[in-house]
């Protein structure tokens, strides 16, 4: 690999960029919009902790020690809080365009990593979900549309399921997961936060959702954000009795 020396006159750029980042912080606000560059007051940011006991670390998820952590009982899933340090750049995301955000302070980040694929207990590096800045700006898109029956495909953290839970337009929800360790491990954390009837069923969303009826399917199943405007148009086609449906990461079709 080469090796790339800065000049002593992009280093100080850098670190001015730096300062002039950490100087402009302004608080977190649920209903704060997307730009490019995103620059947080860290000690407003405090999402959702399932697991208030653990202890939050910014050590990679394979190292973490068992304060650290909670792991479902065959080992499918993996919750922790990582530390997400003051300064350093976080991804986001809106639509086909990318920026970053910082903290001005350390900041916890709940997250939930699946094994590697038949392999309980080693993790894939990307958790499957963390309650960051860009994950709860781009769900809370599909969330303004939840009314009346609901359905959420993906519980993850269950993130967009308290928060659809919450809004008084909304009368019942139904939860579809794929996975019934995540639900047994998982949704007995946040059924004290859920304000409305709550039905679940486990199984795969793309075989589920075309036998229910709703007023609007939120669907985040997608590892991915963007390139999933074909599932979504392919779900569309075959749930005819859902009046709305949103994908997460085709955030531009409401279908
Ligand atoms: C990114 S997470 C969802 C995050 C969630 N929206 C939140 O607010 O925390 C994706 C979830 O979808 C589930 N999932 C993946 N594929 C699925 C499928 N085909 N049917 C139903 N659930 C699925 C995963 O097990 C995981 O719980």
């Amino acid at each position: 690999m080469t090796k790339i020396e800065l000049t002593p006159a992009q280093k100080l750029e850098i670190f001015e960029e730096y300062q002039r980042r950490m100087r402009s912080c302004v608080p977190w606000d649920a209903a704060m919009k997307w730009a490019p560059e995103l620059n947080i007051v860290g000690a407003s940011y405090r999402p959702f902790i399932a697991f208030p006991e653990l202890a939050p670390s910014d050590a990679p998820v394979a190292e973490l020690n068992p304060a650290e952590h909670a792991d479902s009982p065959n080992k499918l899933f993996r919750y922790c809080i990582r530390l997400h340090r003051a300064g350093r750049r976080l991804l986001t995301w809106w639509g086909s365009q990318t920026g970053s955000v910082i903290f001005d302070s350390d900041v916890p980040i709940p997250a939930i990593f699946q094994c590697r694929e038949g392999e309980p207990g080693l993790w894939n590096e990307s958790p499957w979900m963390s309650l960051t800045p860009a994950e709860l700006i781009t769900l809370r898109e599909g969330t303004r549309l939840a009314k009346g029956r609901v359905v959420i495909a993906g519980l993850g953290l269950g993130h967009q399921l308290i928060e659809v839970s919450r809004r008084l337009q909304v009368k019942e929800v139904v939860l579809v997961e794929l996975s019934q360790e995540l639900v047994d491990f998982y949704l007995p954390k946040i059924r004290p936060h859920l304000k409305k009837r709550l039905t679940v069923i486990v199984g795969d969303a793309f075989a589920v959702l075309p036998t229910l009826a709703a007023d609007v399917a939120l669907v985040d199943i997608f590892p991915n954000y963007g390139g999933n405007e074909a599932a979504m148009l392919e779900l569309r086609r075959r749930c005819p009795k859902i009046k709305k449906l949103w994908g997460w990461g085709t955030a531009t079709m409401s279908l």
